[in-house]
């Protein structure tokens, strides 16, 4: 059961709405446009605010049913829902309806962490609007939600499958900043509402 509940998740998380939308609203594939990311933040630096907020709901929403079908699938067992909520995060990022190119990950994490575990999902999605608020970069606040959802998780005394997970969540979603994170270090990252 775990490995369906796995799979469900993988094929859900390679539902790229970035890329739908992109192609629905305005004919264009979003991975040659702004960033080249496949994501929330690229949509709306490149289609604006309604289309951004449209996917980062949807991109959520899809790690939210992951993890509640990998629930009823197999009883709630801890393991299998913390891996099918992985497992939407790997569609996310690397999607077998899209060539497997596809975005980093966040908004589908930030939808996993708040159907694991809504006291980590709160404390760090507030964090995480402060830094963005304050600091304009996308990126840092992702960063920083990456690295507080497992810190969290195990403060809150999660299942240990949750903050395993989830050190891996954050670890990905690490890997797939880097070319942020080398931005961040140079002063050369995009700011939200300057557009690229
Ligand atoms: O949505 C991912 C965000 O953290 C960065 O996106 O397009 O600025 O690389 P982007």
């Amino acid at each position: 059961m775990i490995w369906v509940a796995a799979l469900i998740g993988y094929l859900l998380g390679s539902i790229s709405f970035s890329f739908i939308i992109a192609k629905r609203v305005a004919g264009i594939d979003i991975r040659q446009h702004g960033s080249g990311n496949a994501g929330a933040t690229n949509t709306l630096r490149v289609l604006g605010k309604g289309a951004g907020i449209l996917v980062l709901l949807l991109d959520a929403l899809k790690g939210i049913v992951a993890v509640g079908l990998a629930s009823l699938i197999a009883d709630g067992n801890a393991t299998a829902v913390a891996l099918a909520g992985l497992a939407a995060i790997l569609g996310h990022n690397w999607p077998v309806f899209f060539g497997f190119r596809g975005g980093k990950g966040v908004a589908t994490t930030v939808g996993v962490i708040a159907s694991l575990s809504f006291f980590v999902f709160i404390w760090a999605v507030v964090v995480t609007v402060i830094v963005i608020f304050l600091t304009r970069y996308v990126s840092l606040g992702s960063l920083v939600f990456f690295t507080l959802a497992p810190i969290l998780m195990f403060i809150h005394g999660d299942p240990g499958p949750y903050v395993l997970t989830t050190l891996a969540i954050a670890a990905l979603g690490f890997v797939r900043h880097h070319e942020n994170i080398a931005r961040l270090i140079k002063g050369t990252e995009n700011k939200l509402g300057a557009s690229k």
